[in-house]
């Protein structure tokens, strides 16, 4: 197994201990009030036309909650949801049998749905278009395409890479969110009613703790939850106040910022071994023996977010405010170098 699998694969296991924190209906789901809006029109127009769903594309960072929207979406509906992924799908038959095996209206979820194979994408098309499926029968001269009818259906994509998504695949969607990290006044919610969850109880200025070191990102916030939780039952009185959520979080090497070790080495290493950069991302990940892409999908996005680092068609930098940040003095960077960061 690569890095990023077992990164993922922790992170699903992890999701699997949490799973009672998982919002189950729409109102439960805190921020992301645009998607939620929108989603909620088109369930109820869908609903009074006597019509599917249109097909959803779902993109953003991990962790934000593209999955647990498309368990929303069929509760919602109240239609059956299937879940597969775009790697395991090894061959077109297995997807047609999925696809066959629906019920109309239901809902097929493909998480990173950038990695489909191309034969097993290019069967989906006319599965999303048209709802049929061109089943080929025989093998060499002899074989024949049958164009059957499939169950119409939803497919909910999810991909923390739309870059990476085949033009033809996207245009296919006919409704596209993103997901952006969340604020801390929403984490704060998340949190909060996670502690209500795991009936754990926590002061606003603890939640508002946990919430600001959460990277933006619900999963996070629930990760920290639990740990401050166990920290505060054994050190503390049970209650997670301002002070213990510091320390526990502390503890954790988790500073002020929401950075833990990974992505303080991250900037650390730019600056100490590549002079703050731009350094390749390659070249980044081989330093730090990461897989390109968790550093790229993983940790990038929240350092960028909050200005530590930045991408420059040479490479990643390391930003002023990670120099101060980490207690570093910033050099005197070429002038053509400190253009590129303001922009
Ligand atoms: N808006 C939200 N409100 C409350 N909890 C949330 C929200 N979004 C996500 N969560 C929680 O965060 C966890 C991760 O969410 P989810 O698995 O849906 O993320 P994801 O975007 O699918 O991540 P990945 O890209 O890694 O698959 C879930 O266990 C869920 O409980
Ligand atoms: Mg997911």
């Amino acid at each position: 197994m690569g890095r990023e699998a077992i990164t993922r694969a922790r992170e699903r296991e992890e999701d699997r201990e949490l799973l009672s924190l998982r919002p189950r209906r729409l109102e439960e789901f805190v921020g992301q009030e645009r998607i939620k809006g929108q989603l909620r029109l088109y369930i109820e127009a869908a609903a009074r036309r006597g019509e599917v769903l249109d097909h959803i594309l779902l993109h953003g960072p991990p962790g934000l909650g593209k999955t647990s929207l498309a368990y929303i979406v069929a509760a919602e509906l109240g239609v059956h949801i299937k879940l597969t992924s775009g790697p395991v799908i090894e061959r077109p038959g297995d997807l047609a049998a999925i696809i066959t095996g629906l019920s109309e209206g239901d809902v097929l979820f493909i998480d990173e749905i950038h990695r489909l194979r191309r034969n097993v994408e290019e069967l989906l098309y006319p599965a999303m278009e048209d709802f049929k499926l061109d089943i080929v029968i025989g093998e060499g001269p002899s074989a024949q395409t049958l164009r059957i009818d499939v169950p119409r259906f939803t497919l909910i994509g999810a991909t923390t890479r739309t870059g990476l998504l085949t033009s033809p695949l996207r245009d296919r969607f006919e409704v596209i969110f993103h997901l952006d990290f969340y604020s801390d006044s929403e984490l704060q919610e998340i949190v909060r009613r996670g502690a209500r969850i795991l009936g754990v109880e926590v002061t606003d200025e603890g939640a508002r703790e946990i919430a600001r070191r959460a990277r933006g990102t619900p999963r996070v916030a629930h990760r920290l939850l639990k740990r401050v939780r166990d920290y505060a039952q054994v050190r503390g009185e049970g209650v997670i106040t301002e002070p213990i959520a510091c320390e526990a979080l502390e503890m954790l090497g988790i500073d002020a910022e929401g950075l833990d070790e990974l992505d303080r080495l991250i900037l650390r290493t730019i600056i100490e071994k590549f002079g703050g950069g731009p350094v390749g991302l390659e070249t980044l990940a081989a330093a730090l023996s990461e897989e390109k892409d968790t550093v790229s999908e993983v940790y990038e996005p929240f350092l960028l977010k909050k200005g530590f680092l930045q991408r420059t068609p040479q490479g990643r930098v390391a930003t002023e405010r990670a120099y101060r940040h980490l207690g570093l003095s910033a050099p005197t960077r070429p002038l053509s170098l400190l253009a590129e960061e303001e922009r």
